[in-house]
């Protein structure tokens, strides 16, 4: 057996489709990439469709088979659209990945009802109505993945968390009750952690060089997330490699968890 055959018995993802939200930006984007390159053919959903078209001409030029959703997931109607148009351009779904993600962050005393309901919203219940929608049919398939993008904000309190940091703190409780509900149909449900990323979502943070030095600092490895440090990670949660790992949190920070 060869070194190649023997990697993609455990990690392609050849004949698997995969739909991933906020797959048009930062690690939604980088995830996707790496989930095509690995063989699957994926569909990415968001709001912004000129992103979602440069996402897919990039993954098509490079061979992959890509397609783009255009939808607002906070709201009920607009996720339910989203998810039969994702289902329509390649088939079910044997791969979800939930990236799409909103941090507003006002000081606590001036969090209102809007901020708290868009958040869960966004953050929260789409990944919920996207579970429901697909992992039942996974379940009857006997394969499925699901990941969720959390936070650190999950397991602690960091730049005013409000209403974002209870989202993710949420959202990691639904991964195991997916994984309670669907592992033993060969579907299971897991979270990526990351620590401080270099994408869009925290401009204002990441375009303050002190504040990135010293976010940096926390870290072990000695440097903030990529989006692209998320593509080994993904890969091994989406193929059959993951098979025993279940209801679980992956941090993949660096260290800063841990430090
Ligand atoms: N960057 C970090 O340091 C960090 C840390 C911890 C956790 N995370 C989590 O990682 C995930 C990805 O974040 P990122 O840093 O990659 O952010 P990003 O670059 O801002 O990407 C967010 C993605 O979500 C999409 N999105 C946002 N609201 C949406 C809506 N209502 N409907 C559909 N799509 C929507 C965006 O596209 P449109 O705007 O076009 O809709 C975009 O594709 C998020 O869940 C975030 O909470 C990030």
């Amino acid at each position: 057996m060869t070194s190649q055959t023997y990697l993609s018995a455990l990690f392609s993802l050849n004949d698997r489709v995969a739909v991933v939200t906020g797959g048009s930006s930062g690690i939604g984007r980088a995830i996707a990439g790496a989930l095509a390159r690995a063989g699957a053919s994926v569909v990415v959903v968001a709001r912004r469709e000129a992103e979602l078209a440069a996402t897919v001409d990039e993954l098509t030029a490079d061979g992959c088979r890509a397609a783009w959703v255009g939808g607002d997931l906070g709201s009920r109607d607009g996720v339910r659209a989203a998810a039969e148009q994702a289902a329509a351009a390649f088939g079910e779904p044997d791969i979800l990945v939930n990236s799409a993600g909103i941090n507003l962050r006002p000081p606590m005393g001036e969090l209102g009802e809007e901020v708290w309901d868009t958040t869960m919203a966004v953050n929260l219940k789409a990944p919920f109505l996207l579970g429901q929608r697909f992992g039942p049919g996974m379940a009857e398939r006997g394969f499925g993945r699901i990941i969720h993008v959390t936070s650190q904000q999950a397991h602690r309190a960091f730049v005013q968390s409000g209403a974002y940091g209870v989202s993710k703190g949420a959202l990691e409780s639904l991964a195991r009750s997916q994984a309670e509900a669907w592992s033993p149909y060969g579907v299971t449900c897991n979270t990526l952690v990351p620590g401080f990323v270099m994408t869009p979502l925290n401009e204002r943070l990441s375009s303050d060089p002190e504040k990135v030095a010293a976010l940096a600092a926390r870290t072990m490895v000695g440097r903030n997330g990529l989006a692209d440090d998320f593509a080994g990670a993904a890969v091994f949660l989406a193929s059959g490699a993951s098979a025993y790992v279940t209801g679980q949190a992956l941090f993949v920070d660096g260290g800063l968890s841990v430090h």
